[in-house]
């Protein structure tokens, strides 16, 4: 191992973490991160945040320091496109036509925003959100243009969260959902009529169960046309409708491949000199009992740690439970655990600080804490051990939630 080369293609969140944690666990030769962008690798989630009003740099959101990579001679390769992996070979190939050799190589190419192709889809002023380009792009087309009315498509986390950012600085904002409820991705109607309101006093125009059919105006956005026929006014329009894994190079490179690069619980893909880590990947579940892709910042860090264990042969850190988090407004959404399968739900708090703890029969399966950050810790530490909760206690809302823990559990 101890001259062996690890590429890492990809310079993002899971990248990073990957080169780090191979030094943590012993990797002596060389690295590098092979990134497309101009950037070194930054940190994703303020780009729908305060960046968007701030004068931040790519430097000042870095996830690493200049002199941390140095540090600990990882090489970040930047404007590294590859076009190919010869898994034969064991070489890549960028579209300079530079021929890398690895004998180790991480995958760590994270998701593509999906795109609309509807009538007027290239028309200026419609944006996307998932790179550095594109926050700085929009916050230099804000402050420019100094936009007076939004329309905002797709009612998950970029679409709320530049609703918050747009809000502040007094911008209109109509946000269309083709679904019944916002956040029906990743939580229950409980917490989406929760931020519903939220919006709502915010002065947000919230659209459900509609499309956008058409992007109108001449070459520059004016408005949206949408499929039960309203029309909404729109000098500025911003996309957020889901991500779609980038597992081309693996598919090409007949890695297995099924909605994302699939990874056992090492991080490890089809090929045992390959791991792959973040938002391109698919993992079992096994709570599920199914392949799952989890998009969230702990989900890149956990697999890519795990990934520099099995390449380094050592031993894979524990099993986290999967978390997430955003800031909306004043207002913080914490969620521990996965809700994708619950029978029932329990909801403990105030109107303006509580947590819903969701349960398939006996079991709990995730807790979204709304402006609770105890009881996101005391979630975490009760799913990550899979600890038994009274329910009965857990109802009995003046009943502290240590005493609903069946086990012994540790003081939060
Ligand atoms: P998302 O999957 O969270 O939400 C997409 C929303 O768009 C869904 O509500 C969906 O029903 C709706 N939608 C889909 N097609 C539509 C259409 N044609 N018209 C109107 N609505 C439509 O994805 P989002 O918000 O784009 O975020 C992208 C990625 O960034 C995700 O991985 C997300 O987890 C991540 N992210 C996470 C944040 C956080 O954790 N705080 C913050 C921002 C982004």
């Amino acid at each position: 191992m101890n001259s062996e080369t690890c590429l890492i293609i990809g310079a993002g969140q899971a990248a990073s973490q990957l080169a780090f944690s191979l030094r943590k666990e012993g990797w002596l030769g060389p690295i590098t991160l092979l990134g497309a962008e101009a950037e070194a690798p930054y940190q994703k989630p303020v780009l729908s945040k305060e960046f968007l009003f701030s004068e931040k740099t790519a430097d000042d959101i870095a996830i690493k320091s200049t002199g941390a990579y140095e540090k600990k001679a990882i090489h970040v390769q930047r404007h590294a496109v590859v076009t190919k992996i010869d898994r034969a070979a064991k070489q890549v190939t960028l579209s300079d036509g530079q021929q890398l050799h690895y004998d180790k190589l991480a995958i760590c190419t994270g998701a593509t925003p999906r795109h609309l192709t509807i009538e007027g889809y290239n028309k200026a002023n419609i944006f996307y959100l998932n790179s550095f380009i594109d926050a700085q792009s929009l916050r230099s087309m804000i402050s420019v243009q100094q936009p007076k009315k939004a329309v905002i498509v797709g009612g998950g986390f970029i679409g709320l969260e530049i609703a918050s950012s747009l809000r502040k600085l007094n911008i209109d904002v109509t946000l269309i959902e083709t679904e019944s409820r916002i956040l029906a991705r990743v939580s229950a109607p409980e917490i989406s009529s929760y931020f519903t309101a939220l919006h709502q006093q915010a002065g947000v125009n919230i659209i459900l169960n509609t499309k956008v059919t058409a992007f109108k105006g001449s070459d520059t956005v004016s408005g949206v046309e949408c499929d039960n026929g309203a029309h909404f006014d729109a000098d500025l329009v911003i996309v957020g409708i889901g991500v779609t894994p980038n597992s081309m190079l693996a598919e090409e490179a007949k890695l297995e491949v099924n909605h994302g690069i699939v990874v056992d619980a090492k991080g490890q893909t089809s090929d045992p000199d390959i791991v792959a880590a973040g938002d391109c990947t698919v993992q079992f579940h096994p709570q599920s009992g199914r392949h799952l892709r989890i998009e969230s910042i702990q989900n890149a860090v956990f697999q890519a740690k795990k990934a520099a264990a099995t390449l380094c042969q050592k031993t894979i850190p524990n099993e986290e439970t999967p978390w997430f988090w955003s800031d909306q407004y004043q207002t913080k959404l914490q969620i521990a655990g996965l809700s994708l399968r619950y029978t029932h739900t329990i909801k403990r708090g105030t109107n303006d600080k509580f947590s819903l703890w969701y349960f398939d029969g006996e079991q709990l399966q995730a807790v979204d804490c709304v402006n609770n950050p105890k009881d996101f810790l005391f979630a975490k530490k009760v799913l990550t051990k899979h600890l038994p909760l009274d329910q009965n206690k857990l109802k009995a809302q003046d009943t502290p939630l240590e005493e609903t823990c069946q086990s012994e559990l540790e003081p939060v």
